[in-house]
């Protein structure tokens, strides 16, 4: 079974795109890279949902992010709370109490969208041309999931659904098996992935092999602009986790990498897969089990990232980054 790579965006019409996120650091790294983008994206709102921190704190970063890209036209959401069922978890001691370690935050002048995140995702995909937009998805899965159940024909609207979430050859990074955005709300990722939405996941398996180096982080200080100072700070701190718990030579940006599958899915390969999400209690909960060999010859219900180009993220975050202040 060959690797079907991703298509070549080039050709690609503008892409519709709603980024559903919990800032956190690489959150607000791939937030500046979307907003950079308005060529490829049209980022019609942000919407918060509680993970890394709480949400007054993700939806407060979201707002910083989106003034620190000079973008301060695109509404920002505040979606859940907390996760569907299970209680909630954060990742302070990953992002800092406040969600941004490595730089001091404040309250940014533009305030949040009225209304919740939820009715916002219901109306728009309700009214939206049929399968005509995109949503990232870069923490927790719980408002897209609270939007399907309340209203399931929300799916109409949906061109596709681009999770950062899961892990199956890497392994876990909040338990041996699990990924962070999984563990943190498997059920929603249920919800999800049952929708029948057309679905790609960049699980740990691919944010672990494009990682962060001295020469690439070189090459974003060089910008010398406000963008790339506040990605080197924030990155700088953010990365010092991973590096120490996996002993590896540079640390994941992770949901970055979703941005760039949306601007070049030439630099990543996969294949399309049956994925099964663990929600049981117990050892393998929020556990992403990818059928990659076909062995069960079950229906194939998500794209899978298994590799992608760490040079070419790192020559395209950069020369994104480039074009803001
Ligand atoms: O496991 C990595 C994911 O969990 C990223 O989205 C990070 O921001 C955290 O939400
Ligand atoms: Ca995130």
């Amino acid at each position: 079974m060959t690797l079907k790579t991703a298509t070549n965006a080039h050709a690609a019409p503008k892409i519709d795109l709603i980024i559903d996120t919990d800032p956190g650091a690489d959150d607000v790294v791939a937030l500046l890279f979307a907003l950079a983008s308005p060529q490829e994206l049209n980022v019609r709102a942000l919407t918060t949902v509680a993970g890394n921190v709480r949400l007054d704190k993700t939806s407060r970063n979201a707002r910083l992010a989106r003034e620190w890209a000079g973008r301060e036209e695109v509404p920002v959401y505040a979606g859940a709370p907390k996760p569907l069922v299970r209680t909630p978890i954060y990742a302070e001691d990953i992002h800092g109490k406040e969600g941004l370690s490595g730089i001091a935050v404040y309250e940014p002048g533009k305030g949040l969208a009225k209304g919740s995140a939820i009715p916002y995702l219901i109306d728009t995909l309700k009214s939206a041309e049929p399968h005509s937009i995109t949503i990232a998805m870069l923490g927790p899965q719980t408002n897209l999931a609270l939007a399907l159940i309340q209203e399931p024909g929300i799916v109409q609207g949906i061109k596709e659904v681009v999770v950062m979430g899961g892990a199956h050859f890497n392994g876990g990074n909040i338990t041996p098996v699990a990924e962070f955005n999984l563990f943190a709300d498997p059920q929603a990722a249920e919800v999800v992935l049952n929708s029948g939405v057309k679905l790609t996941y960049l699980p740990l398996d691919v944010t672990h092999k494009i990682l962060t180096s001295e020469a690439r982080l070189n090459q974003i200080a060089a910008l010398n602009n406000n963008a790339s100072r506040l990605v080197g700070s924030i990155l700088n701190e953010y990365i010092k986790g991973d590096m120490e718990h996996y002993g590896l030579p540079g640390g994941p940006v992770h949901d970055a990498t979703v941005v760039a599958y949306l601007l070049k899915p030439q630099l990543f390969s996969g294949r399309s897969v049956n994925v099964v999400i663990d929600s049981r209690e117990g050892p393998t909960f929020g556990q992403t089990i990818v059928d990659w060999y076909d062995g069960l010859k079950a229906p194939k219900n998500a794209f899978w990232v298994e590799s992608g180009d760490a040079q070419g993220f790192f020559d395209l975050l950069t020369e994104r980054l480039a074009r803001l202040k």
